[in-house]
């Protein structure tokens, strides 16, 4: 592991910083935030509050600080970080304006969720020709440390990659909330509707752990010829909820794509 540094440790930074020290150690990792509060995850002496020392640190920069953000901290450390490998997880912000505005050549875009903060994060990424093989193996480990790492082969891919899997736990948590009021509807305790959403989404403990079986294999095995479940995606279809589902992956993806220019893209 080469020494490296979390700038921004918000949601993603601190969970990014939890799950990388606990599987590949502390020796090499600093956490750098303008709130010196965020940093307690953090040795001591590997805490930052001033961007411009990564460079002095680190050889690996992971950018975990908003879009909106990354003009303002761009300003602050100027090309100091032009020689250094550079990891952003802003959603929207391209290949080009990370190369652009850092001034480096080995760049990696990449888009983790918030499965991070357990350990079952997936997360996509594509880098610039520039990033060496033991560089690739850098970003690598970096991302299998908290969960799954895919590499895409086009950044049109990672937009599309944000709407599925970036934004993915937010489709299940509305999911879970939709479940929880339903069941509040029909009368049962605010407690038990919160419980009976929860252990709901043990369904997804089946996906993972429960065999070979894919989503759609096991949404067929519960699914009873004549029965309650078909009844329900019966009428899913009818209103045509693929469609909805789709039509809202590509507005996420739609957004993922113009972020950029919100965040002053050139
Ligand atoms: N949240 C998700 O589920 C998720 C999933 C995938 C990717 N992402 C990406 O991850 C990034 C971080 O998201 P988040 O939700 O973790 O954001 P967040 O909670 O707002 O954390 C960002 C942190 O960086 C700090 N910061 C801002 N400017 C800085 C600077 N110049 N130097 C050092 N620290 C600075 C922020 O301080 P202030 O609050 O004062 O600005 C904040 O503490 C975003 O780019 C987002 O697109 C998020």
């Amino acid at each position: 592991m080469i020494p490296t540094v979390i700038v921004g440790a918000g949601n993603m930074g601190s969970a990014l910083f939890r799950g990388l020290s606990a599987k590949l150690g502390k020796e090499h990792l600093w956490l750098c935030d303008v709130h010196e509060e965020k940093l307690a995850p953090a040795e001591p002496g590997r805490r930052l509050t001033d961007p411009r020392r990564c460079g002095e640190v680190a050889e690996c920069i992971l950018l975990a600080v908003k879009p909106q953000s990354f003009s303002s901290l761009m300003e602050t450390v100027g090309r100091s970080w032009s020689k250094k490998l550079i990891i952003s997880i802003m959603a929207g912000v391209t290949l080009r304006r990370l190369a652009d505005d850092t001034g480096a050549s080995a760049v990696v875009r990449a888009m983790p969720n918030l499965g991070a903060r357990v350990g079952r994060c997936v997360t996509g990424w594509i880098t610039t020709p520039a990033v060496t093989p033991a560089q690739r193996q850098v970003a690598e480990r970096i991302f299998s440390a908290v969960g799954t790492s895919i590499r895409l082969d086009t950044e049109s891919q990672i937009d599309a990659f944000t709407a599925i899997a970036g934004s993915g736990p937010a489709y299940f948590f509305y999911l879970a909330e939709l479940l929880e009021q339903a069941a509040r509807d029909a009368g049962i305790s605010s407690e038990h509707s919160a419980r009976i959403a929860r252990d709901l989404l043990g369904a997804g403990s089946l996906l993972l752990d429960g065999g070979e079986r894919s989503a759609a294999g096991w949404r067929e095995a519960v699914t009873s010829k004549g029965g309650t479940t078909e009844a329900a995606l019966r009428v899913l279809l009818e209103r045509d909820f693929p469609a909805i589902l789709n039509q809202a992956l590509s507005a996420a993806a739609e957004r993922s794509h113009t972020l950029s220019d919100d965040a002053g893209s050139h």
